[in-house]
């Protein structure tokens, strides 16, 4: 059922119902850094969409499971594929050493725009780079595909590389050239924390007995997705695919997968599936 003011919204022109939505938001941003409930780290609210739970908290706990999981270390050099608004690299900006360095890459030039001003220049060794990538939920103005982008970093030159809900909203090619792209920067003493909704027999179960967040229910051939109109929104791949993928790319998986908890499934570590690949050679 509509609220009253859903209908009303809904008839007024989109463009002036955005202007609406983000002068409503920069007042309470306003009031924030006024209070000092927000400090200069903290990202407009018009750039909150990263999903649910606390900005900060959820990006120490990252962190966290980076340093423990990943093995990572001060002095080295990391890159952010997807990195949004910061929320893993705000941690990293007192973790990583003077000898460590950080890339960042997205495809939302508002997001990049705040990083560069809010994070890049407290910090030198903090590097953000825009990709003007079509993406139909995140970027649908993009001129570039991902499946041709190159990743702004050297052949063998990264030590640890992650993804954070990124790849759960690219469909198969680009997830593919992105594997590649790994596979080209990673050291070989190089890994990455990627994080996928995986179909794999047992979340294939969960989902059918609808105890899943998500369902995948549109099988596009190349991905699952939640949404045939706009699959970005949240893709899935089965566990078959993404082991194909991976493999083509030149990496490894590191077993186990640790599954999470969208499924219905016991998290082990987060509510997407975090994948450790590794190049082969
Ligand atoms: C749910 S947000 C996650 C952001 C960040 N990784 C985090 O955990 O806070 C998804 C991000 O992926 C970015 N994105 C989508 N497709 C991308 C692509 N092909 N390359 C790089 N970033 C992409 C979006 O712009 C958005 O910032």
């Amino acid at each position: 059922m509509y609220h009253r003011y859903e209908f009303f919204f809904q008839r007024l022109p989109r463009p002036f119902v955005r202007f609406l939505r983000d002068s409503y938001l920069a007042l309470l941003d306003l009031r924030d850094r006024v209070t000092g409930k927000a400090g200069a780290l903290t990202p407009p609210r018009s750039l909150h969409f990263i999903g649910g739970g606390d900005f900060e908290s959820i990006g120490e706990v990252f962190l966290g499971h980076f340093i423990k999981v990943g093995g990572l270390k001060e002095n080295e050099t990391v890159l952010d594929i997807g990195c949004g608004t910061g929320r893993m690299a705000i941690p990293m900006m007192k973790y990583l050493s003077d000898s460590g360095r950080y890339r960042g890459f997205d495809i939302s030039k508002k997001a990049i725009a705040w990083c560069q001003r809010a994070i890049a220049s407290r910090k030198p060794n903090f590097k953000f780079y825009y990709a003007n990538i079509y993406n139909k939920e995140y970027n649908p103005r993009g001129k570039v595909s991902a499946a041709e982008y190159r990743f702004p970093c050297d052949d063998n030159s990264v030590d640890f590389a992650f993804a954070t809900s990124v790849f759960t909203h690219m469909r198969r090619g680009e997830v593919e050239r992105y594997l590649a792209e790994l596979n080209r920067t990673l050291k070989p003493s190089g890994r990455a924390m990627v994080s996928f909704f995986i179909l794999d027999e047992e979340n294939r179960r969960l989902v059918k007995e609808g105890r899943a967040v998500y369902d995948f229910v549109h099988d596009l051939g190349d991905c699952l997705t939640v949404d045939p109109h706009t699959p970005e929104r949240a893709t899935a791949f089965t566990l078959d695919d993404l082991n194909a993928m991976v493999a083509k790319a030149g990496l490894k998986i590191e077993q186990p997968i640790l599954y999470g908890s969208w499924s219905g499934r016991k998290s082990m570590l987060d509510a997407q599936d975090i994948v450790i690949v590794y190049r082969r050679s």
